[in-house]
């Protein structure tokens, strides 16, 4: 056990963890994503999928905890990494400027922090509901007064007929996404919260294969490329839903 935490308090083991921690995320955020993207779909689609989630109870809140725990090590070892390499560093570069760093990878620090803030207000927005006049638990209402149930019967779950011995009703997640994002201000706050999340991901895909020792001299410029279109296609992904919802009213009613 001793050795275990010595390592893993030793520079090499955080970064392992940064790297590690950094893998779960990536793999989290590209299962959202595909969650997410039910939205184009009809909506029985998106609104049973949300249903089967809730439905897992404790094991829910297990994964909510791992996850919980996955974004707090994350945190903490990339900041202990940065203070190391801060009090490392004893005088300026001889040659000023900055060599191979890219804008993302330059504002890790920042571009993560804001992110957390966005995914503490997308969890209080969509998961809590608790943000003043958007608790979608009577009536869900679009910007402009229009209203949209905030329950819904389905009756098939992927295609699959649900057994008729009861109605399905179940939390119109459809409706909450578009009622949602009828409104400016937070599907500009989307949409700025996954360009961070984008950029990121830009620099931070390919920094965890580095860390992993996958990377070599030929391989380099191959990641970083990857990485980058890895990144960008995750934002626009994102992105496309309340653009969607904003640009072409979807999911809104005629
Ligand atoms: C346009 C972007 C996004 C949309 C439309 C979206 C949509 C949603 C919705 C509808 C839920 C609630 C599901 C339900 O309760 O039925 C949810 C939950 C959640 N989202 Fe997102 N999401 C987006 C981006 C993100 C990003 C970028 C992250 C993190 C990197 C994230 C992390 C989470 C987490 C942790 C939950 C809570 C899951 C739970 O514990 O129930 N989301 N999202």
């Amino acid at each position: 056990m001793r050795p275990l935490i010595f390592f893993l308090t030793s520079s090499i083991g955080k970064k392992y963890l940064v790297a590690l921690t950094g893998l779960l995320l990536i793999l989290f955020v590209v299962g959202h994503l595909l969650g997410n993207l039910q939205f184009f779909l009809p909506p029985e689609w998106i609104n049973a999928y949300g249903h089967k989630l809730q439905s897992l109870g404790p094991l829910l809140w297990l994964i909510r905890l791992a996850l919980l725990a996955v974004v707090s090590i994350h945190i903490v070892a990339t900041i202990a990494l940065a203070l190391e390499n801060k009090r490392a560093r004893t005088g300026r570069y001889a040659v000023p400027g900055y060599r191979a760093s890219t804008v993302a990878s330059r504002s890790m620090a920042v571009s993560g922090l804001i992110l957390l803030s966005f995914i503490i207000f997308h969890l209080l927005h969509f998961t809590v509901r608790v943000v003043p006049g958007h608790e979608y638990n009577k009536a869900v209402l679009t910007k402009d007064g229009k209203e949209l149930p905030h329950e819904v019967e389905i009756d098939k779950h992927w295609g699959i007929p649900l057994a008729k011995d009861k109605p399905h009703v179940v939390h119109n997640v459809h409706g909450m996404m578009a009622a949602g994002f009828t409104y400016p201000a937070i599907a500009g706050f989307y949409v700025f919260g996954v360009f961070l999340l984008g950029m990121h991901l830009s620099h931070g895909a390919g920094s965890f294969l580095q860390t992993l020792g996958l990377r070599n001299d030929r391989m380099r410029s191959l990641l970083a490329v990857g990485s980058r279109v890895f990144g960008w296609a995750i934002f626009i992904g994102y992105a496309s839903i309340p653009f969607s919802v904003i640009v072409f009213k979807h999911g809104l009613p005629k």
